[in-house]
């Protein structure tokens, strides 16, 4: 298996080539939350690169449940014109391009003045940053059976724009990520208590898209190995919910860890099996791999073609890419035209204080998207402390114009 050879899907279409785009939030979108230019102009550059796969970051199902301000959001409220071109770029170049739908549960900024929801009223736990998140409080039967509808209804906007398949974003601590863990959910209702009970929401979830879409449409998972906390969800955990997904149609199940609390996905875990610093995941991948009958994706730490190499060798279908392509998108297209010892990389951020170490490892990777976006080239030698307030300064008015937005909406 070499990187450049294509894959065929469950549902009988072709990702052209090994190398995926991983998901990352852009938070580039217009005030009215519909992609903006400079995000369109930013796909061009990935669709270009040379990737078999373009994943969108996150985009909201509910505009009022947002990971962040500035997201796309994808509901009935939206005109879908700038979604048609976002797809179209996307896709210009050969690409599949999927859109990842996403629900941030717990994990939203509490400033953005919306009630925040999750499965149990567990606050998030990080230390002097928890007061910037709101206890949630605890969804009952309506509203989860509307997080259902909302999941499809997305989907199937999706493919109306033009996308070649969506994403379920069932990691990273979000809303379907609390769900599955014990230590955030905590019902005693169908929707919690055993693995089945927890899992139930992302199956019915992944149910109720497939069935709002075509067959060719390609619908994938990204699901933690782990949420890397004790008591939390653990690989033996994800073993499971990917058993109960074979049973399901889907086309991809990609595989990352962490959570805001714990955040694993930047290969921060003290968990031995993610110390290795390139393709952290990449063991319990392959062992995923093996029980899996959709192809599997692994993601987290790959910048260089010979790991890429080593994914495919370990039984794992597509590499998935996010950090190394912000810093560079046209890796994928040098790798194959020869430029084998190509690689991109941000300098490691060494604070003491891991918490503010991550967010600034976000800033600086989103400093490089903002550059593309603009027109620019990346800059991986930024200070990773002025990416950093910039980023927290560019929030804030964000944050402003997303309370402005949702002020006019109600009045
Ligand atoms: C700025 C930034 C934004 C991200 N946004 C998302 C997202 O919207 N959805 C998602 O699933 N993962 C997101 N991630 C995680 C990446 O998809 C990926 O799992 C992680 O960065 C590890 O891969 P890497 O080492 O190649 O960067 C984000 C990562 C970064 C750095």
């Amino acid at each position: 298996m070499t990187p450049f050879q294509p894959l065929n899907l469950p549902n009988g279409s072709l990702i052209p080539n090994r190398i995926a785009k991983a998901a990352m939030e852009e938070n580039l979108a217009n005030p009215d939350q519909t992609p903006s230019d400079e995000l369109l102009r930013l796909y061009q550059a990935w669709a270009e690169g040379g990737a078999g796969l373009l994943l969108t970051g996150n985009v909201m199902i509910d505009p009022r449940a947002m990971t962040g301000p500035g997201g796309v959001v994808l509901d009935d409220g939206q005109s879908l014109q700038r979604f048609t071109q976002w797809a179209r770029i996307g896709r210009s170049h050969g690409a599949q391009f999927w859109m990842q739908i996403n629900h941030p549960g717990r994990q939203m900024q509490a400033n953005l003045g919306q009630p925040t929801v999750a499965p149990s009223a567990v606050a998030l736990e990080m230390g002097g940053l928890s007061k910037l998140f709101a206890p949630p409080r605890a969804l009952d039967e309506a509203g989860i059976e509307e997080l259902i509808q909302r999941f499809a209804r997305t989907a199937a906007l999706a493919e109306q724009a033009g996308f070649s398949g969506v994403q379920i974003h069932a990691a990273h601590g979000y809303l379907l990520s609390q769900f599955l863990s014990p230590l955030t959910n905590q019902r005693q209702d169908r929707w919690g208590g055993s693995l089945e009970n927890r899992a139930r929401l992302l199956l019915e979830v992944a149910k109720a898209v497939r069935g709002a879409v075509s067959p060719g449409f390609c619908v994938a998972v990204k699901l933690n190995s782990a949420d890397f906390q004790r008591g939390g969800f653990e690989p033996a955990d994800a073993r499971q919910v990917v058993l109960w997904l074979n049973e399901l149609a889907v086309d991809l199940v990609e595989l990352s860890g962490g959570s805001y609390e714990a955040p694993a996905m930047q290969g921060d875990a003290r968990d031995g099996r993610t110390l290795a610093r390139e393709a952290y995941f990449l063991e319990f991948a392959s062992e995923i791999a093996a029980i899996a009958r959709m192809p599997v994706m692994v993601t987290g730490g790959i910048r260089r073609l010979p790991i890429v190499e080593k994914v495919l060798a370990n039984g794992v279908a597509m590499a998935g890419i996010a950090t190394a392509l912000a810093v560079d998108p046209a890796l994928p297209r040098r790798w194959r035209v020869g430029e084998v010892g190509a690689s991109a990389e941000l300098p490691p951020i060494r604070w003491k204080r891991k918490a503010f170490a991550a967010l600034a490892y976000m800033a600086l990777v989103k400093l490089q998207m903002r550059r593309l976006a603009g027109g620019a080239q990346p800059n991986p030698q930024a200070s990773p402390l002025r990416a950093l307030l910039l980023e927290q300064w560019s929030t804030l008015r964000r944050t402003r114009r997303y309370r402005q937005l949702m002020a006019q909406r109600v009045g």
